[in-house]
């Protein structure tokens, strides 16, 4: 159980650490300054109904109740420690798991903690004007579970730092503290942590699509021989089923909405479609293109020799590794990935051990295809014949091997200028933000939900869709 007697809410027995829960506290209010600074705008007074963190078991480890977020109890949660963990890979397979940190990949596993930990203040900034056009109560509910959850997986990637990389540890939790997402001068390390998330679409697909990669490095670095790493992502992967969930269902929710109204006004023209105040489904396949292949990005490149040495040196595994039936050593294998080469995109078979971003790509894409089929089952229910469809892997990139290329979303390769003539049909517009823009505007009455959204299946925690989420005083 978790102990919330402490002013730090810990299963770890901060207590018996002095110097740690020391320097923890000296941390805590630069955290809560952040938070008031960068966090959700004008929420402060609020009583929102979220859940926090009683223990770590699978079930039940969430309890409800109304809280203003400023007292959210962020905390720090680890799953037990398992004494007979062994590392499950790489050089080091077979060998008791590490408790502390290898001198010798000190730097780099540094560097693994500190870019997983910045992405997480990064979403709650990007996040932050959202909470003034929330559809619905019920959804402004959803994204302040979502900011409090990524300011506690912040605490994760923090209290790891402090607890094991000593001065430098404590130097890079202020820093994370510091950078800015879209800050010109001290930005947010990862590209796609800088854009402002605009509307409640972007919002949505970011959270189905960016989440998701969050989940698939999560479950790598679950996967770790650190084993304090191992156990502290264990837990924030149960957090996160959470955020998944709200895209995938908002998305849902819009597209469910739209195909309500074209089959009861009988329209399929976009421009018909927009004028009934919805968003109209050509629309939201951009968004999908964009979210998509933005995300793919953070894979890194296909072919990556970063990749390998985190692997065989037991720091970063496979999703599932421990399921997985090969050697967990990777030293003959071979993986396929694609290039673009006479200006076609051809298959290239590499050294499985330097293409494990491509195969961790592989498997979310898989999830991401799942979830596709099932919003495309909305329009099949409701009589509409548009169907969404991912675009190739290679559509849109800025890192990897279709970096610098042009390729169409169903994998032409194309000139530059044929690329800028057709970029329009492919990639929201600043004329497609805008008309997103127009439809938000906040909706706080109880079971009352914005002209372009449908309401949830259900509410949170077996209460009614119409509950008072949020309390305004
Ligand atoms: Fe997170
Ligand atoms: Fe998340």
């Amino acid at each position: 159980m978790i102990d919330y007697t402490e002013r730090i809410p810990n299963n770890v027995d901060l207590a018996s650490d002095k110097t740690l829960q020391r320097a923890l506290e000296r941390w805590q209010p630069a955290f809560l300054n952040w938070w008031t600074d960068t966090g959700p705008a004008s929420s402060s007074q609020l009583q929102v109904y979220l859940r926090t963190a009683i223990s770590v078991d699978r079930d039940g480890w969430a309890n409800f109740g109304f809280v203003r977020m400023p007292d959210y109890r962020w905390g720090i949660f680890l799953v037990p420690r398992d004494d007979n963990r062994s590392i499950p890979f790489g050089d080091h397979q077979g060998q008791p798991a590490w408790q502390e940190v290898p001198g010798e990949y000190r730097s780099t596993l540094r560097r693994i903690i500190v870019t997983q930990g910045d992405t997480e203040p990064a979403s709650v900034e990007q996040q932050r004007l959202l909470g003034m056009t929330a559809p619905s109560l019920y959804d402004l509910r959803n994204l302040f579970q979502v900011n409090v959850e990524e300011g506690r997986h912040l605490w994760a990637m923090v209290y790891l730092l402090q607890r094991y990389f000593g001065r430098d540890g404590r130097e890079e939790a202020e820093a994370l503290l510091e950078r800015r997402s879209g800050d010109a001068n001290k930005p947010r390390i990862l590209t796609a942590f800088n854009d402002p998330i605009r509307h409640w679409l972007a919002f949505f697909m970011f959270a189905y699509f960016t989440d998701r990669d969050g989940k698939f490095q999560l479950a790598s670095l679950a996967e770790s021989g650190f084993d304090p790493l191992a156990r502290t992502c264990r837990f924030m992967l149960t957090e996160e089923a959470h955020h998944m969930f709200v895209g995938e269902s908002g998305v849902a929710r819009a597209i469910q909405r739209t195909c309500e109204v074209m089959r009861d006004h009988k329209v399929n023209d976009p421009a018909q479609v927009r004028a009934l105040g919805v968003i109209d489904l050509e629309t939201i396949q951009k968004f999908i293109n964009f979210h998509y292949s933005a995300t793919l990005d953070l894979y890194g490149s296909e072919v990556s020799s970063n990749a390998a040495t985190y692997y065989t040196t037991g720091l970063k595994g496979r999703a599932s590794e421990t399921k997985l039936t090969d050697d967990h050593k990777l030293a003959s294998a071979e993986y396929t990935v694609h290039e673009v080469s006479g200006g076609r995109i051809v298959p290239k078979p590499v050294p499985a051990l330097t293409a494990l971003n491509a195969r961790l790509r592989d498997d979310y894409i898989r999830e991401i295809q799942a979830g596709l089929d099932r919003w495309n089952r909305i329009p099949a229910q409701l009589g509409v014949p548009f169907r969404f469809a991912l675009p190739h892997v290679g559509f849109n990139r800025r890192i990897g091997a279709f970096a610098g290329h042009h390729i169409t979303p169903d994998g032409q390769v194309l000139s530059e200028a044929d690329w800028k003539s057709h970029q329009q049909d492919w990639l929201p517009s600043l004329d497609d933000h805008a008309f997103i823009e127009s439809l938000m505007g906040r909706v706080v009455e109880p079971g009352k939900f914005a002209n372009w959204i449908a309401p949830p299946v259900r509410g949170v925690n077996n209460q009614p869709v119409e509950f008072e989420y949020v309390r305004f005083n």
